[in-house]
């Protein structure tokens, strides 16, 4: 039985050798994708999440050959999809975030709340977000930011 792991990545095949390493490495140091950021490396801060076969996971933690298979999505990728480019444009509008460091995680868990609920409440907005820390205290033009691209993408907006 062969060791690597087949994932795609933004729509690309990749096969990885298994050596241990939690995926938030593999896509920053072997596939070049360092979009997703190493906050905690303990599931607390929500800087490494990336999307995955629809749902938003925790890349810090996941060994990679438990996930042969799997589509995964990273911030990288989100202007090849309509929701991506919503996203990426609303935050831009929004002038959403300060440094900058947490916002690919939370997009990319803005990304799978609006590919499962493209009209989602403020409330849900919230919940889908309530895991990740921004230090900036950005997150007023964060959900903002969200709320504008559900509009867009819902056909409320000019
Ligand atoms: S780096 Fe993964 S949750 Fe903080
Ligand atoms: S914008 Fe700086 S940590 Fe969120």
């Amino acid at each position: 039985m062969s060791a690597d792991v087949r994932l795609t990545v933004n729509g690309d095949p990749v096969v990885l050798p298994v050596d241990g390493g939690p995926l938030l490495f593999v896509l920053r140091n072997r596939l070049g994708l360092k979009a997703t950021r190493f906050g905690c490396g303990l599931e607390q801060c929500g800087a490494c999440v990336v999307w995955i076969d629809g749902e938003a996971r925790f890349s810090c933690t996941l060994p990679p050959e438990a996930l042969d298979g799997a589509h995964v999505v990273t911030a990288e990728g989100l202007s090849a999809d309509p929701v991506g480019r919503a996203l990426l444009e609303a935050f831009e509008a929004e002038q959403a975030g300060q440094c900058g460091y947490c916002l690919t995680g939370i997009l990319m868990s803005a990304f799978t709340l609006l590919r499962k609920d493209p009209r989602p409440g403020r409330p849900a907005i919230v919940a889908a977000l309530d895991r990740h820390l921004c230090r900036c205290g950005a997150h007023g033009g964060i959900l903002r930011a969200v709320e504008r691209a559900a509009a867009r993408l819902a056909g409320r907006d000019a």
